[in-house]
């Protein structure tokens, strides 16, 4: 059934008929330099439609589990624990962590912070991957930012993450994301090798090259000891996540 978080009356409707034990939400205004444009809309989706689903959920019991960023940090003194003071720069992260606070106000419900995804879906809208790929099979050369840090995450370990956490009814704030922290010109570089395309087309480039509408937290990143140690899951290094998602690359 579809639902469109902005509505109340619709949250309520989906989640009254369908009475989950659990809902995820990864619905997002993840349009970083969109949000800036649009703060409204970002508050909206980001902030307010988080708040119609905690209202939902409580009215049927449902534990609440909220899909959180690493944009809640500035990226001065990255990769980030749990316990590290958030501060946006950004509308993304400001509207993303206002939906955190309303989370943690209520003691059974879950936030995971993760960074970087990517999945084995090439064809993905807006995927970083299919970018890279789709240029160097081109021999198009492209640009990458070599001054921002994280942790990429593959889509279906941060799945596994939140089903064991589900399981282990784990409740507050947890991060989880990738063993490997790397520039994101790094990561273009392991995508070039792992499908064998022409990674001199790739050239480093500053952020503030690109003159975006939005700040980005350069040295980010987060730390995932907490979830390792409290709910067992595990996480891979980049080259190894690549193997798993494009076997046959
Ligand atoms: N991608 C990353 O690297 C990354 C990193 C850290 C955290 N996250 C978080 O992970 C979550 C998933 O991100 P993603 O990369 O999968 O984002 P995405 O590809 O932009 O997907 C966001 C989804 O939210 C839906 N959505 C937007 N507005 C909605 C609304 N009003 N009601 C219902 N659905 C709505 C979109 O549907 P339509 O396509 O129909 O608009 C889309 O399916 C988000 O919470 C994001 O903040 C992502």
């Amino acid at each position: 059934m579809p639902c469109d978080i902005t509505s109340e009356h619709q949250v309520r409707e989906v989640i009254q008929a369908s009475r989950p034990a659990v809902i995820i939400n990864t619905a997002a205004f993840t349009d970083v330099d969109g949000n800036e444009r649009d703060p409204e809309k970002a508050d909206l989706v980001n902030t307010k439609g988080v708040e119609y689903l905690l209202t939902a959920a409580d009215e049927v019991d449902a534990r609440f589990i909220q899909v959180s960023t690493d944009y809640v940090f500035d990226g001065t003194a990255g990769p980030y624990l749990e316990e590290d003071t958030p501060a946006p720069l950004s509308v993304y992260g400001r509207t993303k962590l206002a939906a955190e606070r309303l989370v943690l106000e209520r003691d059974r419900h879950l936030i995971i912070r993760t960074n970087v995804l990517f999945g084995p879906d090439i064809h993905a809208p807006a995927s970083f991957i299919r970018w890279i790929v789709n240029s160097l099979r081109e021999d198009e050369p492209i640009r990458v930012v070599d001054d921002q840090v994280n942790n990429p995450t593959l889509t279906t370990h941060l799945a596994v993450a939140i089903k064991s956490a589900i399981d282990q009814h784990a409740a507050g704030l947890y991060h989880y994301a990738g063993l490997e922290f790397l520039t994101r010109y790094e990561f273009a570089l392991r995508i070039g090798y792992h499908f064998s395309l022409p990674v001199h087309k790739i050239a480093p480039i500053a952020t503030e090259e690109l003159g975006q509408l939005a700040p980005r937290p350069l040295l980010s990143g987060l730390i995932c000891s907490k979830m390792k140690m409290d709910l067992k899951v595990r996480n891979a290094n980049v080259t190894d996540a690549l193997a798993e998602a494009f076997p046959r690359a």
